[in-house]
């Protein structure tokens, strides 16, 4: 005989009904807590996105967390509270990525490892990363509070310097390399000074390498970053795979030189054949038809006057699709044509590769999982691909994995104005769990 009151203490009122209604009273022939119809805490998910914006705040709205800034170590810190706070084990590895552990009840088991990270771009949002990390804190918490086990151990990881180029999870399946260490980070640290600043130790990266096939799954929440589910009024997004990122240094040489008395057909002038090369990006990248995407997103010219001709620039150059062949087939395109601007502006260009994130594709029956989850929550699913780059693409070399999308409102993200709606939190958090309990009972 199943105990109403006792199910009524475990869940809300909302909640209760929806069981006896919604299983038709199958209830009492379940005979595990785990086959409960658990429910995170929508509201408390929202109090901790709230508290943590307070940490690399701007006035503007959303926040600058850039990861190794002092706004980072706080939210981190913050962060480990509430992982405390829902019981995890926690400890912060040598590449300074944060790990919540709890045990489960079949020690043969392989954990199972979900999350996201909490870093930001400089005038960022308060949801990307933010969302899948403190959603995944939420779904512990959840366990706990009703004291539920899980067959495999968990592993709530937040990944450290995400949207530095997947950082924390390359540490985790070895790509990272030594020479990446000494990269300047937009904090103004090198990797290898962050990695420390943060806890990590740079000189033990080793001991942060997972074995291929020792994590039974990784399943990460995020928003979705673009407009497709808004536009579609659909709830949950199923992520089929994630793009590759490729990134260079573009360093245009030409001659600096007086701006008043050098004659406009006597320059060597590196900005204006940026400016070309910018153009040409573009039109390559949209020459040939796909959803691959270009974007020069950082431009520095030197020495940086009115007065002088610009002698000096250094770019960003950023190429994403699913197929690495196809980037690096644009790649070659947008070199031969720099290759001509150099001739007709008398510059030269050099390339410097600095990240490359590999493509991944998901699991097919962690997206079935993901799908039934979201059906059993009445929510309606859509399977899309990820344009934006995230830490499973990475987990992806290690084990199988799952992404499930919520909506972004407007589809804005990467700015201030970036939004996902409680409803939308809570839904992708709830699919998360149940995700989670349907992977912890299948043997993948
Ligand atoms: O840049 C990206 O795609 C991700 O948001 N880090
Ligand atoms: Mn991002
Ligand atoms: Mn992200």
């Amino acid at each position: 005989m199943v105990d109403l009151e006792y199910l009524k203490r475990r869940m809300n009122r909302r909640q209760f009904n929806f069981g006896l209604l919604g299983t038709a009273g199958a209830i009492a022939f379940r005979p595990f807590v785990s086959q409960l119809q658990l429910r995170v805490n929508g509201a408390r998910i929202l109090e901790h996105i709230h508290a943590l914006a307070q940490f690399g705040k701007n006035p503007q709205g959303g926040v600058s967390r850039l990861a190794y800034s002092e706004a980072d170590r706080q939210g981190r810190e913050y962060v480990m509270g509430l992982m405390r706070s829902a019981t995890l084990d926690v400890s912060i590895d040598a590449a300074g990525n944060i790990s919540g552990r709890r045990a489960g009840s079949d020690k043969s088991l392989k954990p199972l490892l979900f999350g996201s990270h909490i870093d930001s771009v400089p005038e960022g949002g308060n949801y990307d990363g933010v969302v899948g990390s403190l959603g995944a804190i939420e779904v512990a918490q959840t366990l706990a509070e009703n004291n539920l086990i899980t067959r495999h151990p968990l592993e709530v990881v937040i990944f450290q310097n995400e949207e530095g180029g997947l950082i924390g999870s390359r540490a985790m399946d070895g790509e990272l390399t030594e020479k990446e260490l000494d990269l300047v980070s937009r904090s103004g640290k090198t990797i290898r000074e962050g990695i420390k600043f943060i806890g990590g130790d740079p000189t033990k990266l080793s001991t942060v390498k997972r074995a291929k096939g020792s994590i039974a799954a990784y399943l990460e929440l995020h928003i979705e970053q673009g407009g497709v589910l808004e536009t579609a009024k659909i709830d949950i997004g199923v992520v089929e795979g994630i793009v590759g990122i490729n990134w260079w240094d573009v360093t245009i040489e030409g001659f600096a030189n007086h701006a008043g008395t050098t004659p406009m057909n006597n320059r060597q002038d590196a900005l204006l054949a940026a400016a070309k090369f910018i153009e040409a990006v573009n039109r390559i990248v949209t020459s040939i038809p796909g959803r691959q995407v270009g974007t020069v997103g950082r431009i520095q010219a030197l020495p940086g006057a009115p007065n002088v001709i610009p002698g000096k620039v250094v770019l960003s150059l950023e190429l994403r699709d699913l197929d690495a062949a196809k980037i690096q087939m644009l790649f070659e395109k947008i070199k031969t044509e720099a290759g001509q601007i150099a001739q007709t502006s008398r510059v030269t260009f050099d390339f410097k590769e600095i990240n490359v994130n590999i493509a991944a594709p998901t699991d097919a029956r962690i997206r079935n999982l993901i799908d039934q989850s979201a059906k059993e929550l009445g929510l309606s699913t859509k399977q899309m691909p990820s344009g934006a780059g995230h830490d499973a693409q990475d987990m992806a070399r290690l084990a199988p994995v799952g992404m499930i999308f919520i909506p972004s409102v407007g589809g804005i993200s990467h700015s201030p104005k970036e939004f996902s709606r409680p409803q939308g939190i809570e839904n992708g958090a709830n699919v998360l769990l149940g995700a989670l309990l349907k992977l912890d009972r299948a043997s993948l």
